[in-house]
């Protein structure tokens, strides 16, 4: 039996901001975000929340399933901005939805987020200790960009996507490649609270998140290709094979990159960036949610899906649609 996605939703916040926008508050410019990105406009939250959005995304995906939130029994959300240090997003989810039967957790493995958690939802599926389960990837990234630094701040955004997922004895997933390089944590990390307790002078430093975008794009542009590759041929398939290649939505000069190592059509790259940034664990959720919706998604295509980021952490899946 294989692990099969029936079900896929996704939730934006209202509010558009194009590169046009922030360049009416800092000296940036729709040329150098467009030309070194690909990213045009972000939705960024005013009222919405991680757990609203990613609540709103889940109903979405359990209409598109045809289940409802009694049919829960998993719910994991791979995030790095839940609204609250506790109560985990997931639980959040769990009470807004009425899953009341579900077991609900977080994982944070920043952009790999959201494959991490499938990979996990996979595993506890294929050993049958649960059913049906619920993955979303959601972020409110702009609550932790330093809006004084325009190299990072402008390729970010938010959302929420989400997949349902079941055995199926037609389809699902193929192969799973993972891994982290925790030794270079540094070229992509934000600092959560600090400190505070009686034992230590009270530090107001607030955790934005740094990044060097050189060396995150040096990372991006060998890793991913490589652990494609390794989860291509783990399903028995050729990079020929592949239909659509649902990646991490970071910046069109990495997808295009990759596409070249890989000897792969660009046309076969689905691309949001465009008009969502960079939304992290959120991403490719988003991403595989519009294809669905756009009816790109056929029974038996062969679909490889990629996430990369913090950590540094990368995954990657192949699955049967
Ligand atoms: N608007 C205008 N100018 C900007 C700018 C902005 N938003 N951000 C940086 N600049 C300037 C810099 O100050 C620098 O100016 P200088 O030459 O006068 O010092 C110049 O543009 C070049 O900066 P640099 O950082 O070298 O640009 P780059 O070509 O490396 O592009 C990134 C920067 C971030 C777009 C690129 O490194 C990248 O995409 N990296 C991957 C990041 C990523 O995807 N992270 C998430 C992974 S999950």
């Amino acid at each position: 039996m294989g692990t099969r996605i029936i079900g896929t939703g996704s939730c934006l916040p209202e509010t558009v901001v194009t590169n046009d926008d922030l360049s009416r508050i800092m000296d940036t410019s729709d040329e150098w975000i467009s030309s070194r990105t690909g990213i045009r406009q972000r939705h960024l939250v005013r009222e919405e929340t991680t757990a609203g959005m990613s609540a709103e995304a889940a109903r979405r995906a359990m209409d598109n399933a045809g289940i409802t939130a009694q049919d829960i029994d998993l719910i994991i959300v791979g995030t790095v901005t839940a609204d609250h240090v506790l109560p985990s997003c997931a639980c959040e989810v769990q009470a807004a939805i009425g899953a009341e039967h579900a077991v609900a957790f977080d994982i944070n493995a920043a952009c790999s987020g959201f494959m991490f958690a499938l990979n996990i939802a996979h595993a506890y599926l294929q050993t049958g200790t649960y059913k049906t389960a619920l993955v979303i990837g959601a972020e409110t990234l702009s609550k932790i960009m330093d809006w004084n630094d325009r190299s990072t701040c402008v390729l970010f955004g938010d959302g929420a996507g989400a997949v349902v997922l079941q055995l199926s004895s037609q389809g699902g997933v193929l192969a799973f490649d993972q891994g982290s390089d925790g030794v270079k944590g540094g070229v992509l990390s934000c600092v959560n609270r600090t400190n505070n307790n009686p034992l230590v002078e009270t530090s107001k430093e607030l955790g934005y998140v740094h990044m060097d975008g050189q060396e995150v794009y040096r990372f991006a542009v060998t890793t991913v290709p490589a652990s494609v590759i390794r989860t291509v041929r783990a399903a028995g398939l050729s990079v020929e094979d592949i239909d659509y290649f649902a990646l991490h939505q970071a910046n069109v000069r990495i997808l295009q990159a990759v596409a070249k190592r890989l000897k792969a059509p660009e046309d076969k790259f689905p691309i949001s960036l465009d008009r969502c940034g960079n939304i992290s664990a959120a991403s490719v959720p988003i991403l595989l949610d519009e294809m669905n919706r756009k009816g790109l998604l056929k029974p038996g295509m062969k679909i490889a899906m990629s996430g990369f980021g913090g950590g540094l952490t990368w995954a990657s899946a192949v699955l049967e649609w």
